[in-house]
C-alpha cells in the first residue's frame, strides 16, 4: 500500500505550518520521512539543502542530530534525570560545555514556562509539563527545523492548551521552520498555514497535486 502518494509540498524557511487530517492519512509517516527517519521509494526530500532521499546514515543521523528537532505524543524524558539535565543533556553529548549547555537550558526552559520546575524529576512533572520540558530540549540545539507529531494528543485540554501556546510561540517568534500534526483547531489558527491529508494526498484548498 502507498502511505503517501503524489505529495509535493514546499515550506519556507520560517513558516509555521499545521498537518491536519483524519488518523492513518499519511501525517506521521510525512513526518518521518522530513525527519529522515524513513525514506521514499519514490521522490526527492530536500531540507535546508540537503537531499534526505540521497544522504546515507551517517550524514541522516548528522541532520538529526544539528539541524532537527522533534517532539511527539509521548515525551521520552529520562526519568533519571530532573528538568534542567534533560533539556541539556543533547548539548552535553555534543561536547558543550556545562555552563554554556545550562545557560541555553535556562534560557529555554522560561520559553516554555518550566523555570520554576528545573530540580524536579519526570514523575513529579504532570503530562503538559513534560511535553513543555521535551519541547525545550528539542531546541536546545537551535535547530532549523521543529516537527511537533500530535504533541497535545495524550494530554488534557488545558496542559494541551500551555502546550499550544508554547509551540505559537516558537512560530511566531521563528525560533525554528515548525512543522505541527494536530487536531487542535487553536493550533491550526495560530499556524501561518494548514496542510490537510487525505488518504496519503494533500487536499488543501489551493493545493496542486502532481498527476
Ligand atoms: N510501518 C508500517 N507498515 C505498514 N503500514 C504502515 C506503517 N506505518 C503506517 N502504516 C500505514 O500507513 C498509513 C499512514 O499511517 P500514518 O502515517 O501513521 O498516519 P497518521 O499519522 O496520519 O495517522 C496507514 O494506513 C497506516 O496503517
Ligand atoms: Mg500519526
Amino acid at each position: 500500500m502507498h502511505a503517501l502518494d503524489g505529495v509535493s509540498l514546499e515550506i519556507a524557511r520560517g513558516e509555521f505550518v499545521a498537518v491536519t487530517g483524519p488518523s492513518g492519512c499519511g501525517k506521521t509517516t510525512l513526518m518521518h520521512l522530513l525527519a529522515g527517519l524513513d525514506s521514499p521509494t519514490t521522490g526527492e526530500i530536500f531540507v535546508d539543502g540537503l537531499a534526505l532521499h540521497d544522504a546515507g546514515d551517517a550524514a541522516l543521523t548528522d541532520y538529526r542530530r544539528r539541524r532537527l528537532g522533534l517532539v511527539f505524543q509521548f515525551f521520552n524524558l529520562l526519568p533519571t534525570m530532573n528538568v534542567i539535565e534533560n533539556v541539556s543533556f543533547p548539548l552535553l553529548l555534543q561536547g558543550v560545555s556545562y555552563s554554556e549547555s545550562e545557560q541555553r537550558a535556562r534560557e529555554l526552559l522560561d520559553l516554555v514556562g518550566m523555570s520554576e520546575r528545573s530540580t524536579h524529576f519526570v514523575h513529579q512533572l504532570s503530562g503538559g509539563e513534560q511535553q513543555r520540558t521535551a519541547i525545550a530540549r528539542a531546541l536546545i540545539h537551535r535547530p532549523s527545523l521543529l516537527i511537533a507529531d500530535e504533541p497535545t494528543g495524550n494530554l488534557d485540554s488545558a496542559s494541551a492548551e500551555m502546550v499550544m501556546r508554547v509551540l505559537g510561540q516558537i512560530g511566531n517568534d521563528k525560533l525554528a521552520t515548525l512543522i505541527v500534526v494536530t487536531h487542535s483547531p487553536e493550533v491550526a489558527q495560530a499556524a501561518s498555514r494548514r496542510i490537510e491529508m487525505r488518504d496519503g494526498r494533500i487536499v488543501s484548498p489551493g493545493h496542486v497535486s502532481p498527476a
